[in-house]
Parts: C-alpha cells; sequence; structure tokens
C-alpha cells in the first residue's frame, strides 16, 4: 500500500533540512512554525521536478502575468470575487507585500493598527518600517471588537490596517459583521486595509472565508489583499505571492517603486503556485483539510479529557491551536517552560503582543501519532511537575 502521504513517519521528519525539524536537537518534538509536516500534492512535485530534470532553474519569467491571472481566475470561483488582474503584483512572498505597501501608503511614524493577539512578524514589519504599532485586543471569545477598533482609530488615528482573516493565533474566521465594523472604520478614518488572506484555503467546513475586498466598493479600492499558496499548499521555502490592490494609483505606485527584494519571486515558487493551483491540486487541498480537521478534533478531545485546566477554541481556519495556559501557572514563559520540562517546541504566546501573554501556538499539521506523541509529552510535564 502507498504511505499515507497525510501521515509522515517521524525518522522522515527528523531527516528533514527546513527550519521546522532543524531548529531544536532530536529529543525535541517541534510544533512551532507554520509549515506542515506532510507533502507537496503531487501535481506540484511532478512540476517542480520537470523544471529540475530539465535544469530550468533560471530567472522566471519578468510577466509574472500567469500567477496574477491564475489567482484573479480562484477566486472568482471560490468567492464570486473578480479583482483586475491588471491590479495584481507578485512578490516573493505575503511580508514582502505587506511591507511595501506600507513603506509606500503611508508616512514614517504613522500608526498601523493590528489586531493583537497576531502574527509577531506583523509588529516586527511596523517598526522596522519606521511606523507606529497601534494594538487592539480582540475580545476574549477572539472577535473583532468593534466599539474597542472604532475608539482606538479615533484615539491614535492610524492611517493603515494590517489584519491576519482568517486569524493567526486564534484560527478565528471574521464574520461580516465583524468585518464590516472594521471596514467602516477605514472608510471613516481614510485609512487603507492590508488584508492578509494567506490561511483563507485553509478554513474548515462550517465556516466561510470572505475575502475583505468583497465589502463593497469603499472598502475594496482602499484594500491590498496580500496572501499566496504557501500555507495551504506548503510551499514556504518557495518565494510566491499575490498583492491585489483594490486601486489602480496604488498599484501604479507599487508596480513603480518594487525594488530588488520586491521582485526576488522565485522561479520553483511561481511553477508551484500555478500547479497548486489547479484542479489536481484542489483535490490534494480537500484531502489536506479532511487530515487537519481530523487532528483539530483529535487535540480538542484530547485536551478537554487531559488538560481540561488549557483553555481551549479550535480554530475555524488554520492548522493552529492557540491554547490558554494561564491556569497552568507556568511562569511568564509557558513555551518555554513546555520546551524545558515536555522537549516540546510550540510558538511563544507572549510574541504575539500582550494579550498572548501565559498562551502558546500548537502547530497540529502533523501526522497523527506524532501529534499524539506531542500531547503525550505535555500531559506528563504537567502531571509530573
Ligand atoms: C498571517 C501570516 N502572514 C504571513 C505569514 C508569512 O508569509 P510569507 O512567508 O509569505 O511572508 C505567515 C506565516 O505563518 C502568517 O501566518
Amino acid at each position: 500500500v502507498a504511505p499515507d502521504p497525510f501521515a509522515p513517519t517521524l525518522a522522515d521528519l527528523r531527516a528533514r533540512r527546513g527550519r521546522k525539524w532543524a531548529r531544536f536537537g532530536p529529543d525535541v518534538l517541534p510544533a512551532w512554525v507554520a509549515d506542515m509536516d506532510y507533502g507537496v500534492a503531487p501535481i506540484v512535485a511532478a512540476s517542480l521536478r520537470q523544471a529540475v530534470d530539465a535544469g530550468d532553474l533560471g530567472y522566471p519569467p519578468e510577466q509574472l502575468d500567469a500567477v496574477a491571472a491564475a489567482y484573479a481566475n480562484r477566486v472568482a470561483d471560490r468567492y464570486g470575487w473578480e479583482p483586475d488582474p491588471e491590479l495584481i503584483l507578485v512578490y516573493p512572498d505575503v511580508m514582502a507585500g505587506i511591507e511595501h505597501t506600507l513603506v509606500q501608503c503611508t508616512r514614517p511614524g504613522d500608526g498601523v493598527l493590528v489586531t493583537t493577539p497576531v502574527y509577531p512578524r506583523f509588529f516586527r514589519v511596523i517598526t522596522l518600517a519606521g511606523r507606529r504599532v497601534v494594538g487592539v485586543p480582540l475580545t476574549p471569545g477572539h472577535r473583532l471588537d468593534g466599539d474597542a477598533l472604532a475608539a482606538t482609530m479615533a484615539r491614535e488615528r492610524p492611517t493603515a490596517l494590517l489584519i491576519s482573516h482568517p486569524h493567526n493565533p486564534t484560527g478565528r474566521v471574521f464574520d461580516h459583521d465583524e468585518l464590516t465594523a472594521l471596514g467602516r472604520a477605514a472608510v471613516e478614518h481614510d485609512a487603507i486595509v492590508v488584508s492578509d488572506e494567506i490561511h483563507a484555503e485553509l478554513t474548515y467546513p462550517g465556516h466561510e472565508h470572505r475575502p475583505l475586498a468583497l465589502l463593497g466598493p469603499e472598502v475594496a479600492r482602499r484594500t491590498v489583499t496580500v496572501t499566496s499558496a504557501s500555507k495551504a499548499f506548503n510551499l514556504a521555502g518557495l518565494r510566491c505571492a499575490v498583492a491585489v490592490c483594490g486601486d489602480g494609483a496604488v498599484h501604479a505606485r507599487l508596480a513603480a517603486t518594487a525594488g530588488y527584494g520586491y521582485e526576488a519571486v522565485g522561479a520553483l515558487g511561481v511553477l508551484a503556485t500555478l500547479a497548486a493551483w489547479t484542479p489536481e491540486g484542489e483535490a490534494w487541498l480537500a484531502d489536506c483539510l479532511a487530515a487537519l480537521e481530523v487532528n483539530r478534533d483529535h487535540l480538542a478531545a484530547r485536551l478537554a479529557a487531559e488538560l481540561p485546566a488549557v483553555g481551549f477554541v479550535p480554530p475555524e481556519a488554520t492548522y493552529l491551536a492557540w491554547l490558554d495556559c494561564r491556569a497552568l501557572d507556568l511562569g511568564p514563559r509557558p513555551a518555554q517552560w513546555f520546551l524545558e520540562q515536555a522537549r516540546v517546541a510550540l510558538a511563544a504566546g507572549e510574541d504575539f503582543g500582550p494579550p498572548g501573554a501565559g498562551f502558546c501556538r500548537l502547530n497540529f499539521a502533523t501526522a497523527p501519532a506524532v501529534l499524539d506523541a506531542v500531547v503525550d509529552r505535555l500531559v506528563t510535564a504537567i502531571e509530573t511537575r
């Protein structure tokens, strides 16, 4: 029988050279960075193999129209969103698109609003660009807080909102009401919105991702949507992402100022993205999501039974579990405690902004047996402390 692509063996995983498995020693189980322990869709592997076998590894084409067209077709099918392919730029990764947009569309010292806890590199990209982080905490139920958002906008006057939608680390898929409040605040204060939708295609059945740009023309024209095939198709090392500008002038400015770093799209990333965004890629993604959903539900059941003091709301999207460890009393850095005591590497909640203190983020995109081993270690460490 063929091996299950969603159940890699520990030996195979340990032999990997990527960051997730290479950072820590052989006694640590890594569940930190947002890579999946699965391979890639067969059609992606075939496309990459063909390029390698042919030695076709030079610079990618200068005109990346095929990537823009593939994305436009994909979102038309999935969401009924019809962005103009002419207003789509291709970047090496999502963070490059975010940085470039913030640098070009805001001024030094401007505030950039983020909803915390949030992906740690958001703080870094804002700060490195010389802009000011304006954090608005989500509600305890991980919802966008419309009142807090409006009050903070009025007080801090940020000129941009940077949102993770769906949301890393909580896995929330923001609903129409939440997004409407956000869009209204942006319009009222004439702020741009950078909507990072990199996790959108990892939305589970029962929930529906709606691109922010579908909220109507007033919101759409001030929005830059950034995304990539890299999360859903496990291609983060390959360097290809897209940015959809809702406004021609923004597109023109970004296109005119894209320097070396912003243009460093990877040839293999382009091929992998085009292969992923096909019906064959789609079939693999459906299998992948089904495997993730099983892991998510299994993790929820085990945590409820064996670590009931840990707060966990199963994510609506993403393979990330945002664990509230405050009741465990593990000190100020619970992820560090678990690394030392359980030999499990989690992402540290405190890196996600002030509301992340006392939390850990666990990546459950691995083989069921490895996930069980991770949970076993967490449980044993807590029981024997
Ligand atoms: C919300 C979010 N944005 C961006 C990234 C990074 O994307 P990229 O490697 O394309 O910059 C991640 C990675 O986990 C993420 O979770």
